[in-house]
């Protein structure tokens, strides 16, 4: 039997991004695990334009490509693991945007979250985060990852993990997998 896909969104889409060594970083701690599939989903790749369809998206009637690929990207993910900067106390716009496109995609499936920033770790936007999850029926898990002064731990543009992280990862993906089985029935 396949592996169940976890997907991992990196919500930093601007030059010089963080988000993406970070995201690299926690991939290759988990991508050779038992349980689950991983992908990266880019938000940069992505590149939806702002939501522009003209239905609600829980009617599932998308009128544009973009979102279509979008839908059929996010279906195929069982779990997800978004990598979130803080900007300005909140999350970026870009996830916010690639959020609001989609609806019966996320709902009923686990998400966690991986913040960081400045002395905050992330926690203000992953904080502000929550109320969107719960509106799409996303389960977040209570685990999460948050790096705070992220970019002291980023050299030659990788990021260096250190034993925190390392633990938070570990207790995150126990976490995925345990919501992931339970909301699936197993
Ligand atoms: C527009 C903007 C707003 C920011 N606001 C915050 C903030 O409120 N709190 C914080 O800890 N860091 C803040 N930062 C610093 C970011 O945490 C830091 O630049 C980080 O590298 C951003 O992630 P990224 O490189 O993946 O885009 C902000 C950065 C930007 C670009």
């Amino acid at each position: 039997m396949s592996k169940p896909l976890l997907q991992v969104i990196i919500a930093s889409v601007r030059q010089g991004r963080v988000g993406k060594p970070v995201a690299d970083y926690i991939v290759g701690a988990i991508e050779n695990r038992e349980k689950f599939a991983v992908e990266v989903i880019d938000l940069a790749e992505v590149n939806l334009p702002l939501m522009d369809e003209p239905n609600h998206p829980r009617l599932g009637r998308y009128t544009h490509d973009h979102t279509k690929a979008w839908s059929a990207t996010i279906s195929r993910g069982d779990a997800y693991l978004i990598v979130l900067p803080e900007y300005n106390f909140s999350f970026t716009g870009p996830l916010k945007n690639a959020l609001d496109h989609l609806s019966k995609e996320w709902a009923g499936k686990p998400v966690a979250l991986a913040s960081y920033g400045g002395i905050s770790g992330g926690l203000r936007a992953a904080t502000a985060l929550s109320p969107v999850l719960g509106a799409l029926g996303l389960v977040t898990a209570r685990a999460a990852i948050a790096i705070p002064w992220v970019r002291t731990h980023v050299e030659h543009e990788a990021f260096v993990g250190y034993e925190a992280i390392d633990a938070s990862i570990d207790a995150v993906y126990a976490e995925l997998v345990r919501l992931h089985d339970l909301l699936a029935g197993h």
